[in-house]
């Protein structure tokens, strides 16, 4: 166990939390498709339904997020990597070749993952280098498989653990 203090170290010590990862969606003020791989997700509260993630003030879909009034959470199986590292590349043209639909709220929904949950914004919060954004889970759905795993800056799967 090391000590330290600088932001790479920082940064490294929080690479020690093992998460999930998703992909959140919204739609610009002109309609058009964002998505950004996070796995800043939490869980908040039960009653009401409330779920957090945090994004970096640097991210081309700040906006985006920040005037959307509707995004959606989608939890990745351990078979979409790719669509990890392709939502977490800046590009502007990220949904040119990915299956996706608009939802009623229009809110881009992507098959395939093991769980979505489709928001609307409670609040968001300033907050250093990033903003917190809270989402009121309005509806959801779940399905089997096995998730994608972020582990010390790398994917994971479940089974790596048993090997
Ligand atoms: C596994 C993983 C988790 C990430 N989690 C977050 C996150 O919680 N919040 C965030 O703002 N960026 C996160 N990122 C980085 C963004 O996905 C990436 O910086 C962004 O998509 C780059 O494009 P942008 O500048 O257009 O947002 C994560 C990246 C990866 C690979």
């Amino acid at each position: 166990m090391s000590t330290n203090s600088s932001d790479a170290s920082l940064r490294q010590c929080l690479s020690h939390f093992a998460t999930g990862v998703t992909v959140v969606t919204c739609a610009d003020d002109a309609g058009r498709p964002c998505g950004i791989t996070a796995n800043s997700f939490s869980s908040v509260s039960l009653e009401p339904p409330l779920v957090l993630w945090n994004i970096a003030k640097s991210s081309n879909s700040l906006e985006a997020f920040l005037k959307a009034r509707h995004f959606a959470f989608h939890v990745l199986s351990e078979r979409q990597e790719p669509l990890s590292e392709h939502f977490a590349r800046t590009d502007h043209t990220r949904f040119d070749h990915i299956d996706f639909e608009m939802s009623d709220e229009g809110v881009p929904i992507l098959p395939g993952c093991i769980a979505v949950m489709r928001c609307s914004i409670f609040k968001t919060h300033d907050c250093g280098d990033h903003h917190i954004i809270i989402g009121r889970v309005e509806r959801f759905e779940f399905g089997d498989g096995d998730p994608l795993l972020f582990f010390r800056s790398r994917y994971r799967s479940i089974a790596d653990d048993r090997s």
